[in-house]
């Protein structure tokens, strides 16, 4: 599947970026202090297992035909789960019935549970970070004139001088602007890893990765919205594996110590940064603070949905091919699953507690669901956006679940509702409402959705995406 030689490839190149980071911090122990622990992913996964008090978890699916653990793919048994926790209902069983009863009771539960059981608690002693601008360069992306600022985030580590935090971020934006932009901020790859995906996707073919190139860049789309972008790299202040979790703004927050089960997983961490990117913003006169969105494809569009949830500022988001752990239910069974998560490759992006639902308990005893994590947007906008099921070259196979998060995003409508917001606009039951056809834009509520037939990659989406966000966002100047 060309589509998992592409994950593959980027997972093994966030390991070595990883690797580089703890590598690079490992030389700078402190006298006085203990040195950051050095474990692998697999023992700092054992150390969790054994806080929990869990001797085994359930195996993962697995994408490639012909293993013992195949992927569920028929949608007949894709729901052993079918009752989803009701985000209008509060544990006491009491209906919530006014925005008031959502804001001061509900919202409050539903960010407790997804807090100590999912993506982990952000630490009250999170140390202060410091923007600098690195460089400004003056340039032209296509026939626009832009400003690019180079940023690093320096994050303060006298607490523990062994562990150096450092986030990168790069913004531009148009250089004629009349006033303040608004800015789409991406998670994004490292410069090198970037360069060569944008080599990839230029090539208006499959490319090896599964990847076509569709149509202008986004970064330009945006520019000729009058807006402009920026670009966070998640793996500069969190690696993207367990070995990095004493590391990292983890590490840092821990003193090099391994995590508590309800401590913050990698998704809540690059969330983290994404809102202190949002931070440097605020001070930039050359943004419009009040006007930034979120985007980011696959793990990152796990974190961009986490980030969109938990920080209000964000005006409004581009969820990319998510999947499990973002905006697909996890009380599915289609494609990768809670134990795929939970084992010791990916349980870094989440909180320890979440081992739990692979063994002993299982997905249908999770306090919430993908649906809830949607809803903690509310009454904002967000766009899920998926590349197509399988099927033709490139496409984006079962393991992402495309219909599971359709299910999440009609299962989030009631709460828009309640909040005067518009839902889906389909007709509102998630077992049941189908799927519209590939290339079609559900875009006429706050909450849209589209699948586009062109692979793992946001590309195709980002004009639909525009059109429905040019109902919210507003730049200082016409669009050309
Ligand atoms: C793997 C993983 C997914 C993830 C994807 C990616 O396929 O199982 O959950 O979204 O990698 O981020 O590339």
């Amino acid at each position: 599947m060309r589509q998992r030689n592409f994950l593959v490839f980027f997972s093994a190149s966030l390991a070595v970026i990883g690797v580089g980071i703890a590598s690079r911090v490992m030389g700078q122990s402190a006298t006085n202090a203990p040195a950051p622990m050095n474990w692998t992913a697999e023992q700092d996964h054992q150390n969790m297992m054994e806080q929990l008090g869990i001797k085994s978890l359930r195996p993962g699916a697995d994408a490639r035909p012909g293993s013992p653990h195949y992927q569920n793919t028929n949608e007949a048994k894709a729901n052993p789960y079918p009752n989803l926790p009701d985000p209008l209902r509060l544990n006491n069983g009491e209906k919530v019935t006014s925005p008031a009863m959502w804001w001061n009771q509900r919202r409050p539960e539903i960010v407790e549970e997804f807090d100590r059981e999912m993506y982990g608690r952000v630490p009250k002693n999170v140390p202060k970070v410091t923007w600098d601008v690195t460089a400004v360069v003056r340039t032209n992306n296509g026939a626009i004139p832009v400003i690019t600022k180079e940023l690093v985030g320096q994050v303060d580590n006298t607490e523990c001088p062994a562990i150096t935090v450092n986030i990168q971020l790069t913004l531009t934006t148009p250089a004629e602007a009349p006033g303040p932009v608004p800015v789409m901020l991406e998670f994004g790859f490292p410069p090198f890893l970037q360069r060569r995906i944008n080599r990839l996707e230029g090539t208006n073919r499959p490319s090896r990765f599964g990847m076509y190139r569709y149509g202008p860049d986004w970064r330009q789309l945006v520019l000729s919205n009058g807006w402009g972008y920026a670009v966070i790299v998640p793996v500069s202040y969190q690696a993207d594996n367990g070995a990095g979790l004493t590391r990292g703004i983890i590490g840092l927050c821990n003193k090099g110590q391994p995590r508590k089960p309800d401590d913050w997983g990698a998704l809540r961490a690059w969330a983290w940064g994404a809102s202190r990117a949002l931070d440097y913003f605020e001070t930039d006169p050359a943004v419009d603070a009040r006007q930034v969105g979120i985007e980011g494809l696959s793990r990152y569009g796990k974190a961009a949905l986490v980030t969109m949830a938990y920080d209000p500022r964000f005006a409004i988001a581009l969820i990319g091919s998510s999947g499990e752990g973002g905006a697909k239910l996890s009380r599915r069974n289609f494609g990768e699953l809670v134990e795929n998560l939970a084992a010791s490759g990916e349980y870094h992006w989440m909180a320890g507690n979440f081992l739990k639902y692979a063994g002993p308990l299982t997905p249908g005893d999770l306090p919430v669901d993908a649906h809830e994590l949607i809803a903690l947007c509310a009454p904002r906008p967000v766009f899920i956006s998926y590349g197509a099921t399988w099927g033709k070259p490139g496409a984006e196979g079962p393991w992402l679940d495309q219909h599971g998060s359709f299910m999440a995003v009609v299962a989030a409508g009631p709460v828009y509702r309640l909040l005067g917001k518009r839902d889906l606009g389909t007709p509102g039951n998630y077992l049941t409402d189908p799927m519209p056809p590939l290339n079609t834009t559900l875009d006429s509520g706050d909450l849209a959705w589209r699948q586009h037939d062109g692979g793992h990659t946001d590309a195709p989406n980002w004009p639909a995406f525009l059109k429905w966000a040019d109902r919210y966002i507003h730049g200082p100047m016409p669009p050309r």
